[in-house]
Order: C-alpha cells, then structure tokens, then sequence
C-alpha cells in the first residue's frame, strides 16, 4: 500500500472509530430521554479574551463567561476564536501570561469534562517572523492541554488541524495575519473538506474573519477569494471568526459567518452603528440535519439574548457585503 493510500486508509479508521464513538454516544443518550428525541450539540463560541499587552489578569466578563458555560451552559464543546493572550510584542513573560489564562479558563473547562479547541490568534502567536518565539509558546502550551477529540487531521494541531463531534466537522484555521490565506494551508483545507464531505456540518474556525464587522477593521480581513470559492465547493455551512470584537451573525452564499463578540478590553462598534454593544457568549446548537440554532447570551448575566432583528440587516458593500442571517438576499451573484 502507498503513503497516500495507506494515510486515506488511517484516516478512514479514525472516521469510522469516531463515528462509532458517536454512535454509541448517540444511543446513550436516546436512551435517557423518555421522549426518544434525536440527540443535539451544544457549542459555546468566546474569543478575545485578553487585556492590554503582558497583561496577567482578566475582567469580570471573562470569569462570568467561564462560570456561566461551566455550571450552566455545560455544551459539548468550547471553541475559542483566538487573542487568548495579550503578546504580539517582544520581551513579554509569554509563560506566565498563558498559566493565567490556564488557571482562569483552561483549567475550569477541563475539570467539568468540557472540551475547549482553540484556533490562534494574532496576540498569541502571530504569523509575522519577528514574533516567533510566541508560536512556539502557543505550540507548547497546547500540546500540553492538547483536549480529548476525534481528530481526522493533527499534523500542524494546535495551529491548522480538524476534529469530527457528533455530525460536524470542526476545522482550525491558522488564521492571524491579514489577507490571502498561505497556498500550503489552502490545499490541506481543501483536501480535509474533500475527505469529510460525509459529515452533515462543517465549520470553520478563524481568528481573522473572511469579511469585515468592525469599525476600525474594514480592511484586517482575509478577503481571499480562493477560500469563498473552497467555502462554496464544499458547502461550509459556517466559518466562525474572532478578531473584530462585535458580535454579527450574517451570511453570503449559503455559508454562516459568526462573527464572534470579545471577552476582553477593546469591544468595537458595527459598522453602521454608533455605539458598541454588550459582550456575549454564543451557542450554536447542532443535530444530526445541520445547525439548528445561533443564539448570542449577554454578559455578565447571560440571561438575556441578543435579539438578532435589532442588528443591521446588512454590514459592507460589493463583494464585501454580508447579510444579518435572517435577511434575504444573502448572495453576492
Ligand atoms: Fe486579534
């Protein structure tokens, strides 16, 4: 058997052992229910946790958030949209930075059993060379907090790297800089889309979003054409994104883009709008048919939901222009 073909093999191992796994998680849980209702997924989405530059502490929001998906939330999974730490500067104690952010978010999620999968962002490990000894910081603290997942490609895990749970597939990107995607990373998304077409979602997970919300933002985008047409190609049914800090669920070609609200300092305010708004967290809800839901809790109380109607119906121009994912037209052709 050749490489290719005994990697495609390997590969289609872990799928069928991950299904498995599900399967049988499935049935547990159909099991406990009396009303025999199909089984979904709860997905919590926070990013931009971090403070100031070196800083070594984070705001209430941050504790609330924590406290709140731990004991009351309790998803299946945590997925951090990246700017966990505040580096991106020379000479910080990268270290220490990141044992607070283990003790304050890592570690509570990891004592309740919930899974958190990160993606890097531009403030923990940042594609521009001179930065280089945070990647390496990044690398070394996740491959020690490295969570339990079905992964169908760890490679380059806990930069570039895809994870199956429950009918979705779950796709990092190494997204931290501005602009086209590298051509590498491209054709390995291609390639992982291709081999996990099976799986009823795909989802992406990026620091840096494919279109702009923020105001100050406009152009600290990826805009890279090769990943819209990917996107469509292979029907990527969301691409969650962090950078931006102001929450925006909106979609383009059939594709979810949720842009994440920040945690940390620097909320920023929608384009078109005049003020900030409220930190969140938000949940995405998954079944076997696909995303049933996206709701946003605002913080610190979370018992209030962003009420999506009171967002603009539209944010940028041209090929630019996304949609509030309840309005119609949400396509660019
Ligand atoms: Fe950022």
């Amino acid at each position: 058997m050749c490489n290719r073909k005994l990697g495609n093999f390997v590969v289609a191992l872990a799928v069928v052992m991950a299904a498995a796994v599900a399967t049988q998680a499935s049935t547990a849980w159909a099991e406990e229910e009396d009303g025999g209702e199909e089984r979904t997924w709860t997905v919590a989405v926070i990013a931009d946790l971090n403070g100031p530059y070196g800083s070594k502490e984070y705001n209430h929001h941050v504790h609330a958030a924590v406290e709140w998906i731990r004991d009351e939330l309790q998803p299946d999974l945590v997925v951090c949209a990246g700017d966990m730490v505040a580096g991106q500067r020379e000479g910080l104690p990268y270290a220490a930075m990141w044992e607070v952010f283990h003790e304050v978010v890592t570690d509570e999620f990891a004592a309740a059993g919930i899974p958190l999968a990160v993606t890097p962002g531009n403030h923990d490990a940042s594609e521009q060379p001179r930065f280089w000894e945070e990647r390496i910081e990044f690398a070394r603290q996740w491959k020690m907090r490295r969570p339990q997942l079905s992964y169908v490609d760890d490679a380059f895990y806990p930069f570039h790297y895809a994870f199956v749970m429950g009918p979705a597939l779950f796709v990092s990107l190494d997204g931290t800089g501005i602009g086209d995607l590298d051509d590498a990373q491209i054709q390995w998304l291609d390639r992982v889309l291709e081999e996990n077409r099976h799986l009823e979602v795909s989802i992406l997970l990026s620091h840096v979003p494919q279109y702009a919300v923020a105001q100050g933002r406009e152009i600290e985008i990826f805009n890279d054409d090769r990943l819209a047409e990917l996107m469509q190609r292979h029907d990527v049914d969301m691409m969650i994104s962090g950078h931006h800090h102001a929450y925006y669920p909106a979609r383009r070609d059939g594709t979810f883009f949720l842009h994440a609200s920040a945690l940390g300092s620097g909320v920023r305010t929608l384009i078109g709008e005049e003020q900030a708004r409220r930190r969140n967290v938000a949940v995405v809800e998954l079944s076997a048919d696909g995303i049933e839901s996206v709701r946003a809790y605002e913080s610190p109380d979370f018992d209030e939901v962003v009420d999506h109607s009171g967002l603009p119906e539209s944010v940028g121009d041209g090929e630019l222009k996304i949609w509030r994912e309840d309005v119609a037209p949400q396509s660019g052709h």
